[in-house]
């Protein structure tokens, strides 16, 4: 490929991809550019579509509608079916349960796919030592699967991946196996590999921590749609739908159904905002962030009555949860803060309202 094709041809293209299973839509539509080394999350509730989504990618799957290209090479079209197959494709596929061979070392695992390449013996070996030392697992060489960790059988899985060197790199939630810290550890470690390859990377995964610290660029599914795409603090200050905004953000933003009543917006019995704020809307959400929610009264401002639910200690300050009604409602209250569950308790709203949404869910252009 020549430098002008690299820099205007895209990684990957997905062009109105469809799969269906019988009569159910799993994936729906889909339409996403991914640029050359480009680190893709896709993020959504279970069942949303993600892993059908990837084994499309990987070829383990044909569309019912749509195409597939890879540096502009079609590699699936919904018209003919699977066009290459998943070892053409130059894309390597990290599951989640990382099946090794256990009959082989870790080298072998790893020397495996290389072989299949029929990569001549001696560059197997220079490659098999590279990757080992990229992965941290030189000392582990010889052993089998059953005498490593849970970790580095992942590590072992991912060097195996990476070994034949594919220019894109598809995973499907690989590190739900292991513990908090092990995760974070390979999550540093995945972004390293990243650079270091320049592969461009599609990362399936429900953690949204996770999407928010990897990705640069975020596709929300839901339903097999994708709700948004994006760079992730794009997705996080402007969420296009109340599906995205609920689903993002750690702790999530605060959703209030509002309800026009004469020249004001009410949630019960509190005016929140002014009408004008919805537009023609008789009934809207207003979307507060957890940091324009006080806890306690501040003068001057809408006060929410409300139960203490929970609190959770963070770095120094509070995230308060407390049921305004049958509405859960995240506050951040500073210093130390806890109360009896059920107990009273005053909500202040500071601000205006970060976003405004229609009750279909869609966000209400400013
Ligand atoms: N081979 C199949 N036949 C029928 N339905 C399927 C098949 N594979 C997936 N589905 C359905 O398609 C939908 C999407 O499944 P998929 O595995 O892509 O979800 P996911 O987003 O990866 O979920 P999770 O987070 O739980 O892994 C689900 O409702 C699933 O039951
Ligand atoms: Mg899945």
């Amino acid at each position: 490929m020549n430098a002008q094709s690299s820099v205007t041809t895209a990684a990957i293209e997905i062009r109105g991809l469809c799969k269906r299973f019988g009569r159910f839509t799993a994936v729906n539509n889909v339409n996403i550019v991914v640029p050359k080394g480009a680190f893709l999350v896709l993020v959504g509730p279970s069942g949303c579509g993600k892993s059908t989504l990837l084994r499309m990618l990987a070829g383990l799957e044909g569309p019912s509608e749509g195409e597939i290209r890879f540096m502009g090479r079609t590699m699936s079209s919904g018209a003919g079916g699977v066009i290459a197959d998943a070892g053409a494709r130059d894309a390597g596929l990290v599951f989640q349960s990382y099946a090794l061979w256990p009959h082989m070392t870790v080298a072998q695992n790893i020397e495996f796919p290389l072989k299949v390449a029929r990569w001549p013996r001696q560059r197997r070996a220079e490659r098999v030592a590279e990757v080992l030392r990229l992965l941290d697992i030189t000392a582990l060489a010889g052993r089998y699967p059953a005498e490593i960790s849970g970790g580095q059988q992942q590590r072992t899985a991912i060097a195996r991946t990476l070994a034949p060197q594919p220019s894109i790199l598809l995973f499907d939630e690989p590190l739900s196996n292991l513990d908090a810290k092990l995760r974070v550890e390979m999550r540093a470690e995945l972004m390293r590999i990243h650079r270091a390859t320049g592969a461009t990377s599609v990362y399936v995964t429900h953690d949204q921590v996770e999407a928010m610290t990897m990705a640069s660029h975020v596709a929300v599914l839901n339903e097999g749609r994708v709700e948004q795409f994006g760079p992730p603090i794009e997705l996080l200050r402007h969420p296009q739908t109340t599906f995205v905004a609920t689903f993002l953000g750690t702790p999530p933003a605060n959703l209030l159904p509002v309800v026009r009543r004469g020249a004001s917006l009410v949630l019960g019995d509190v005016s929140i905002a002014p009408a004008s704020v919805a537009g023609e809307l008789t009934e809207a959400r207003l979307l507060y962030r957890p940091q324009q929610v006080a806890i306690g009264r501040v003068d001057g401002r809408p006060v929410l009555p409300a139960r203490f639910a929970e609190a959770a200690p963070i770095a120094g300050q509070t995230m308060v949860t407390a049921m305004v009604g049958d509405l859960r409602v995240t506050g951040i209250a500073d210093g130390y803060f806890t109360a009896e569950p059920g107990a009273p308790l005053e909500l202040s709203l500071i601000g205006d309202p970060d976003a405004v949404f229609a009750t279909n869910g869609e966000r209400l252009a400013r």
